[in-house]
């Protein structure tokens, strides 16, 4: 699969199968999330086969059904950006391998939760990772024009990317970011609520993946 059908096949999902990720999975995803600290200076942590995680009585949002297993995104304060950018590169690995995920910010219960977090440090927020019932659905999407200064005439490279970052997660689906640009010089800016500096990180990820890196710098 190439990086638009795996953006493509990514949705959230919240009811998992009873069905344990196999032994190769769990070594790539685990190594995968140590190269990712590496590149990140992130603290992410990988647990399997905890259900106690989105055991939750009442969430203030989606409820999740049979979820064993998480990544738990530890990291400094303030890196909410890079939270979202690094987090989203192990959402689409997973599904490369071909397992379902998704965010959760408020549907899980902290207090049943117990990564390693130094000083400096916090549980941003988790992913659950397993193989869903389903794969999930399409949602809907703001449009290329609700979300930049895109017009017919702009570089190929640029509309991709845009493409891209309408199939990323957002809180809530709120996709409150904005694209400009100049020339190869792209600006991706967050709106104002709650998760839009994650968020951000997420959408610029996808961005990369859809316009090439080699084609656009980050203004
Ligand atoms: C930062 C963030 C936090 C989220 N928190 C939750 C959550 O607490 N509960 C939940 O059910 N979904 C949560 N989601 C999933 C979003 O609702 C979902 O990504 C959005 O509706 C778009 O759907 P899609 O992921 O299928 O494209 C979160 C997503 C993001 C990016």
């Amino acid at each position: 699969m190439d990086n638009f059908e795996i953006m493509k096949a990514r949705h959230s999902v919240r009811s998992y199968l009873d069905k344990p990720v196999e032994q190769e999975k769990r070594e790539l995803l685990l190594a995968k999330t140590g190269e990712v600290n590496k590149e990140s200076g992130l603290n992410i942590q990988l647990f399997f086969d905890e259900p106690k995680c989105f055991n939750v009585n009442k969430p203030g949002y989606g409820i999740f059904k049979d979820c064993k297993n998480y990544f738990a995104l530890v990291g400094p304060k303030g890196a909410d950006e890079a939270i979202g950018y690094y987090g989203e590169k192990l959402v689409l690995y997973a599904q490369e391998l071909g397992l379902n995920t998704c965010w959760a910010a408020m549907s899980y219960k902290k207090g049943n939760v117990e990564p390693v977090v130094n000083k400096g440090e916090k549980l941003h927020i988790v992913i659950a990772l397993g193989y869903g019932e389903t794969q999930g659905h399409e949602r809907k999407s703001k449009t290329l024009s609700q979300v930049s200064d895109y017009t017919e005439s702009d570089p190929e490279w640029y509309k991709k990317g845009l493409e891209a970052a309408l199939l990323a997660p957002t809180a809530i689906n709120q996709q409150r970011f904005s694209f400009t640009r100049n020339g190869s010089k792209v600006t991706a800016k967050a709106g104002t609520f709650v998760y839009t500096k994650m968020d951000l990180g997420i959408v610029k990820y996808h961005f990369e993946l859809g316009a090439g890196a080699e084609n656009f710098s980050w203004k």
